[in-house]
């Protein structure tokens, strides 16, 4: 069983490097008569490959398609067949750490597509193979040649917006996974996992190879690495802590029916049913004074030590200073509100 394929229309760069690619159907373990007509007609040899198709190529991949009764995948071959951009065909046997600037972006779809969790994807390496670009209102544009477009729109009457520079588009301008609310496109990376019933507000943000497994009101930041599980909510200007600048090396989780309350964060994996008091920022190390039902000291112990216990109420005693662990009892009964409107 190979792992993944994809027929994508691209952009390339003036020296005929790749910029970025869009697969509207990529396909998870593809099977093996699938595999077999891409074989044939791309002259596929096996391995890892991004193949530039010509459009001869890809009228005789849709028929190829169509025969063994790949109709969608026919169809888009035919679309492609006379694209006026790039067109990729990207094969990927296995999942090994990608070597090309279109795998990258397969496995970044795979993920935003749903087909594949975070973690679930190998993504070594690809920060080398995402060129740093001009994501603008006429696609994305190699920084080196961003001058010159720049000019070459307002000679013609019009004005080039740059919305980013950056080395990940925006997930929308790819997928709209079913049953998701965005308010602001930008704060969510193409690579990123938006669950079913996710709002991500205004202040939320989820980086690529992170997201949310469901139903989720998101208000603060998912980084890079980090999966909140089913019915958390993540408040106003919340952070997760990322493990890729100096956050150790812990990965992040929110388990299931969790609130991280507003400019709080959490650099321990909190278990199902936690809450953590608005403000009060959690690291592995912090000393935590776990208390019991009255109120008394039971021991101080680290935070780390907590790491995915269900059930606990963190806080900082408002009159001590001291971070503060209780069970948390009533577990959160989490706004139904909010999520009946997602
Ligand atoms: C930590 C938190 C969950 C506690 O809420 P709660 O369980 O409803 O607790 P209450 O506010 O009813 O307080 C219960 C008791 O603990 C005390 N208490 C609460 N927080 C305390 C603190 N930080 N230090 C000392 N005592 C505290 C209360 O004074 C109260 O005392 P009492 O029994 O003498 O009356 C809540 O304050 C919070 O931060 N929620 C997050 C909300 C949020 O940010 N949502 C996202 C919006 S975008």
């Amino acid at each position: 069983m190979s792992f993944a394929f994809g027929i994508g229309i691209g952009t390339q760069n003036n020296q005929g490097e790749w910029l970025e690619v869009f697969y509207q159907q990529p396909v998870m373990t593809p099977g093996s008569a699938l595999m077999e007509v891409i074989s044939n007609a791309m002259d596929f040899q096996g391995g890892n490959q991004a193949i530039s198709a010509t459009a001869e190529q890809l009228s005789q991949l849709a028929n190829a398609l169509r025969q063994v009764g790949e109709t969608d995948q026919a169809a888009l071959a035919e679309k492609a067949a006379n694209s006026k951009r790039p067109v990729a065909v990207t094969v990927l046997e296995t999942d090994d750490a990608a070597s090309s600037t279109p795998e990258v972006y397969l496995k970044l779809h795979l993920i935003s597509h749903r087909l594949a969790k975070p973690h679930g994807v190998k993504l070594d390496g690809i920060f080398g193979l995402l060129p740093n670009l001009a994501w603008t209102n006429e696609g994305a544009i190699d920084l080196n040649e961003l001058p010159a477009r720049q000019l070459q729109a307002r000679l013609e009457g019009r004005t080039l917006e740059v919305k980013s520079v950056d080395k990940f588009p925006q997930m929308t301008d790819y997928v709209v996974p079913n049953g998701v609310r965005i308010a602001d496109t930008a704060r969510v990376r193409l690579g990123a996992y938006v669950g079913e019933g996710t709002t991500v507000m205004h202040e939320g943000f989820i980086n690529f190879n992170a997201g949310t497994e469901g139903t989720s009101m998101i208000e603060g930041r998912i980084s890079a690495g980090v999966m909140v599980g089913k019915g958390s909510d993540l408040g106003g200007g919340c952070s997760t802590m990322g493990t890729l600048s100096g956050g150790g090396n812990i990965i992040i989780a929110v388990g299931e029916n969790c609130l991280i309350g507003a400019n709080a964060g959490i650099g321990i994996p909190l278990g199902d049913r936690c809450k953590v008091e608005a403000g009060l920022y959690i690291t592995a190390g912090t000393k935590v004074a776990l208390l019991d039902d009255d109120n008394k000291l039971v021991e101080v112990i680290k935070a780390r030590d907590l790491a995915n216990q269900p059930d606990l109420l963190f806080r900082r005693n408002s009159q001590t200073g001291a971070v503060e662990c209780k069970t948390n009892k009533t577990a959160i009964e989490l706004n139904e509100e909010l999520h009946a409107n997602n």
